[in-house]
């Protein structure tokens, strides 16, 4: 007789409570029944002083699109096997991964008590100087956006205090006159449905959905598009009017976080104002000027399919193509949306699959590369940029820091659309960042950067730049192929460990901790202060860096969230139970039944 059988009738009664729960609860939520109950934690909750909920549209909506619910076979795992894996770590391994972990930790809680310190409630601490500042609307950014980093590191009393002090926040008490639509959806809201995700704690989702209430609003325009500044009086006065030439990913990432808010609360408006967005997205997607993919800049006030088609908007003019700055998360949140919905609504997987033939072919490049020392790293590939000119496409192949995330995109769609060369492109993708960073001096890939481009196929042999070629005399980044830091800060960003840490979770590659281990030791190193950690002026000095007295919210909620990640068990924040947002706040997504 095996346990199972004495246990048996207590499996089905626990089985039947299960299915019954779930038969109860309001549609669209998803619940599942491993997640922790709300405890009894009493927070003193203080309503926003202005109710935007009450606010009556100028633009109303005559019917939502509901959340998609037809059913639809399970998803693909995304992440590797590894309870299956042959090759099992050494004990020795598993306790070098543990005090890495536990270093990171401590980076982290370097910088938490210096915000609570210095900083508390402002929206960031300046890591040098010890003053809070406020850039985010004063909704203290650096403490919301913290939030699930707690909880996943385990530090519940500072989790609970954060919350308490959440419970407070009031939408309508800032000084500003707007805020950044996208920034405060990604964060702020992204940072909320996350932390309530986790903890189940209800004042999260109370105030999650204050705020989703205000930034709902900023659909209400006359193309029901967003803009990219949310002016709260012409908000109130149904005045607001999307822009017409907005970066594109900033009208664009607001999915995710919207779809989930729908989804937590049964109350499908948020979902129905991102869909409209998508639609917008799939009416242009080929009728630009480099069909499949979109441009830099939208005019988001003509979003109309006809005038589309007889290239009668920007669509038809714009030229600049890139995954850096201004696109980026458009295309990360592809695959994204197709995780958050369960795959049921096909068109986030035709948008990535018509994306990414494009991508693949004209913006992704191999850089020469010439080894250097221990390094040799040959298999590499960066994402650059494409200017649509008169005489065909021109690469321009530059990199960016911000498009290091593009590894961990393939990644997650090569498995989700089980496209196993997208997740070979994925790896090459997130090694070359990684090997970038081993380039400079610092150990740290700069903003900005210039490479020279290899054909994809055949021999790619080092020619030097600007017929230097004596190497003692040149810079190492210059000796290994770089031809530029033309913006050489790092201002502790997070998607070079994002996309080794995507590549780590779906592949079990092991040698990818090394380099993690390597890209932190390096931050660490160069960008450490007193109080916590600072941006960076340059990354191609040598000796003491110049440090720019700037500690953005992402590096507690999404760089040392990486790194503690990839250095944690696999099933903590599984990508098969949860989907990261832009600013990494781990959503949970709907379990298949
Ligand atoms: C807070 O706001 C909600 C929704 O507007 C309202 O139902 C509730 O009564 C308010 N509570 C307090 C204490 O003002
Ligand atoms: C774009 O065109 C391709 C090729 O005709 C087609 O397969 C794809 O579905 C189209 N994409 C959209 C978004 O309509």
């Amino acid at each position: 007789m095996t346990v199972l059988d004495a246990r048996l009738p207590l499996v089905f009664t626990a089985v039947a409570i299960f299915y019954l729960c779930i038969l109860y609860l309001p549609s669209g939520y998803y619940r599942s029944y491993a997640d922790p109950e709300p405890t009894a934690h009493q927070f003193d909750y203080k309503n926003s002083s202005f109710d935007w909920a009450s606010v009556s549209l100028r633009h109303p909506i005559a019917q939502f699109t509901s959340l998609p619910t037809e059913s639809s076979s399970t998803l693909p795992l995304v992440q590797y096997d590894f309870a299956s894996s042959t090759k099992k770590p050494s004990r020795a391994r598993i306790k070098l991964i543990a005090e890495r972990r536990s270093q990171v930790k401590a980076a982290f809680t370097k910088s938490w008590q210096s915000y609570k310190r210095h900083a508390w409630l402002f929206d960031e601490l300046t890591p040098v100087s010890g003053h809070g500042k406020n850039s985010f609307g004063g909704w203290a950014a650096t403490l919301v956006d913290s939030l699930d980093t707690l909880w996943i590191m385990g530090l519940k009393n500072e989790f609970y205090e954060a919350v308490a002090a959440v419970a407070q926040l009031d939408w309508a008490d800032t000084k500003d006159t707007a805020c950044n639509f996208f920034e405060t959806t990604i964060r702020h809201l992204g940072g909320l449905l996350a932390a309530y995700d986790l903890s189940h704690e209800e004042v999260l989702l109370r105030k999650a959905v204050e705020l989703g209430d205000m930034l709902y609003v900023a659909f209400d325009t006359p193309s029901h598009m967003p803009p990219f500044w949310f002016d709260f009086q012409k908000a109130k006065d149904g005045m607001l009017v999307a822009g017409n030439h907005d970066p594109s990913a900033s009208v664009t990432s607001s999915s995710l976080e919207f779809t989930r808010l729908s989804q937590l609360t049964g109350d499908h408006k948020y979902y129905d104002a991102v869909t409209r967005v998508t639609r917008f997205l799939e009416d242009s997607q080929n009728f630009t000027r480099l069909p499949g993919m979109w441009p830099t800049f939208f005019d988001m006030q003509n979003v109309d399919k006809e005038r589309i088609e007889s290239g009668q908007t920007s669509l038809s003019w714009e030229n600049g193509f890139t995954l850096g700055a201004l696109s980026d998360s458009l295309y990360e949140y592809l695959p994204k949306m197709h995780s958050l919905l369960g795959g049921k609504d096909p068109v986030y997987e035709k948008l990535y699959r018509g994306a990414t033939e494009v991508i693949t072919e004209h913006i992704l490049f191999r850089p020469m590369v010439r080894p250097s020392g221990q390094s040799s790293a040959t298999n590499i590939l960066f994402a650059g940029t494409v200017w649509v000119e008169d005489n065909g496409l021109r690469l321009d192949p530059e990199g960016q820091h911000l498009a290091c995330f593009v590894g961990g995109m393939y990644g997650i769609g090569g498995k989700l659309f089980q496209e196993a060369q997208h997740v070979e492109l994925g790896m090459k993708l997130a090694r070359g960042c990684a090997w970038g960073y081993s380039a400079f001096p610092t150990g740290l890939l700069p903003e900005i950067f210039g490479l020279q481009p290899c054909s994809t196929a055949g021999p790619c042999d080092f020619e030097p730049h600007n017929g230097a070629d004596h190497d003692s005399q040149q810079p190492l980044h210059s000796r290994m192929g770089f031809t530029h830091a033309r913006d050489a800060r790092y201002i502790l960003r997070p998607e070079a460990i994002e996309s080794i840490f995507y590549m780590y979770r779906i592949t079990g590659e092991d040698d990818l901790l090394d380099i993690a281990w390597d890209m932190f030791q390096a931050i660490r190193q160069s960008t450490e202060t007193e109080l916590a950690f600072s941006a960076i002026s340059d990354v191609t000095e040598t000796g003491e860096t110049a440090k720019l007295d700037s500690m953005e919210s992402f590096w507690l909620s999404e760089t040392l969230k990486y790194f503690y990640l990839i250095f944690s068990e696999p099933e903590l924040i599984s990508l098969d139970e949860f989907v990261l947002n832009t600013e990494a706040h781990p959503l949970r997504r709907p379990r298949s039944r």
